[in-house]
């Protein structure tokens, strides 16, 4: 037998996995087979997946090779998403005038109405000693913080969720049924946004929609359509990321009493714990790009126009970095890119992890031991790690 012919051959891989409930359970498993493959894998719409860390970083910092424009994905909007869809240089005005918005300083004010709404929605259910997390607190913290700061009736927020949901997590039997779906939600969110500017323009409140009628960039006034772009965003992040990590994090912490009592006994420990959830859970799991030019990464060839996705799931569990990183240490000093990495890093990073502290700080204060009610499967979906249901049951 030749040399050749002793070799191991690398496992096969099927890029169905990636939508296997199994995966949606336990990523880090799959990102782990996934990574003993190769550090890019087929991915599950076609086009391939980078899943190691210095890869994904990689990637990450060069949006000259790997762009996140409108070509990467649309969700049915007729105008891209800012500052998410635009590269630079184009893309910094932008962050110019967005990031004192979202500024630490800023989102500290806010912390006490924060503390206040988690109160008052666990006043709404503490005595029951069940809950269904999703609705009864993961949905309505992070939305009524965010409609509050954009100025939008916190009292339409079915609406907004119906909306919101319809384009990240359509339904639909084939990919032309869900971007129908998308595009129709899509349209309802730009006629709710050009109607809500008009009105602005008319009548300014002290908001920041109001605030964004009359912004410059770069010297120019910002238009309709900017504006549109920047809410159409701002609704889909604002709406569902702190709403999955905080589903993420219940659902871990509830099955491991070890770690939970970390953070019932010192509180002093949250803001680590957040790091090593926000690590460990990685609610953004990946994101998608446009390869610019042709390229090779990780020993893969990559053309231009392909469309590639970037597993930061994968990236954060990636032991050639971290070589303890099946570990879960809620007091380590995490390094992690669950908020990205490079021009495109998280605008709301600061705000997402206010709401994380503060909620695991007021919930462990009134509701330390908890579980999942037996008999429970939890289904997360794919992409943006959402429980579709999540009953926690405590002592009364
Ligand atoms: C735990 C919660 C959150 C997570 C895990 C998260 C994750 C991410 C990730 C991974 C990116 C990079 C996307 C890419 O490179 O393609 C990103 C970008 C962004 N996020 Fe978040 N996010 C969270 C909360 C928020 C919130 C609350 C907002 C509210 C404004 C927000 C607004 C944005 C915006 C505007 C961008 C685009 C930034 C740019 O392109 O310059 N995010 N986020």
């Amino acid at each position: 037998m030749t040399e050749e012919q002793t070799a191991v051959a690398p496992p096969a891989f099927d890029p169905n996995l990636f939508l296997d409930p199994e995966t949606g359970r336990n990523p880090q498993d799959f990102y782990k087979f996934a990574r003993s493959v190769g550090a890019v894998v087929p991915g599950p719409f076609g086009g391939q997946t980078i899943m190691g860390r210095r890869e994904v970083e990689f990637a990450l910092q060069h949006p000259e090779i790997f762009s996140s424009a409108m070509e990467a994905v649309n969700l049915g909007q007729s105008v891209p998403l800012i500052p998410l869809q635009v590269d630079p240089p184009e893309h910094s005005k932008y962050r110019k005038l967005l990031d004192p918005i979202f500024a630490p300083k800023r989102m500290n004010l806010i912390e006490p109405d924060i503390s206040q709404l988690v109160n008052e929605l666990i006043d709404g259910f503490i005595d029951d000693g069940s809950c269904e997390f999703t609705t009864a607190l993961a949905e309505p913290l992070p939305s009524s913080v965010f409609l509050r700061l954009l100025g939008l009736p916190v009292s339409e927020l079915a609406m907004f969720l119906e909306m919101k949901n319809g384009i990240l997590r359509p339904a639909g039997n084939d990919l032309e049924e869900i971007q129908a779906q998308q595009r129709v939600n899509a349209g309802e969110v730009e006629r709710f946004f050009s109607e809500t500017l008009a009105d602005r323009r008319k009548k300014p409140q002290d908001d920041l929609l109001s605030m964004f009628a009359t912004a410059e960039v770069g010297g120019d006034k910002l238009t309709d359509d900017e504006i549109l772009g920047i809410c159409f965003l701002f609704l889909l992040a604002g709406l569902d990321t702190v709403t999955d990590a905080l589903e993420c994090f219940f659902a871990y912490l509830a099955q491991h009493p070890g770690q939970r009592r970390l953070i019932v006994e010192d509180t002093a420990t949250i803001p680590s714990a957040v790091e090593e959830l926000l690590r460990w859970e990685t609610p953004v799991t990946g994101v998608p790009r446009v390869v610019q030019q042709d390229f090779e990464l990780g020993g893969c060839p990559f053309q231009k126009g392909e469309h590639v996705g970037i597993s930061i799931g994968s990236a954060n569990t990636d032991e050639q970095e971290l070589p303890d990183a099946y570990d879960v240490d809620l007091t380590r000093n995490t390094k992690h890119l669950a908020f990205g990495a490079g021009v495109h890093r998280c605008l709301g990073s600061h705000l997402a992890r206010l709401e994380l502290r503060t909620t695991l700080r007021e919930w462990h204060k009134r509701i330390p031991d908890y579980e999942i009610a037996p008999g429970t499967e939890l289904n997360f979906m794919f992409g943006l790690r959402q429980v579709d249901t999540l009953p926690l049951l405590w002592p009364t």
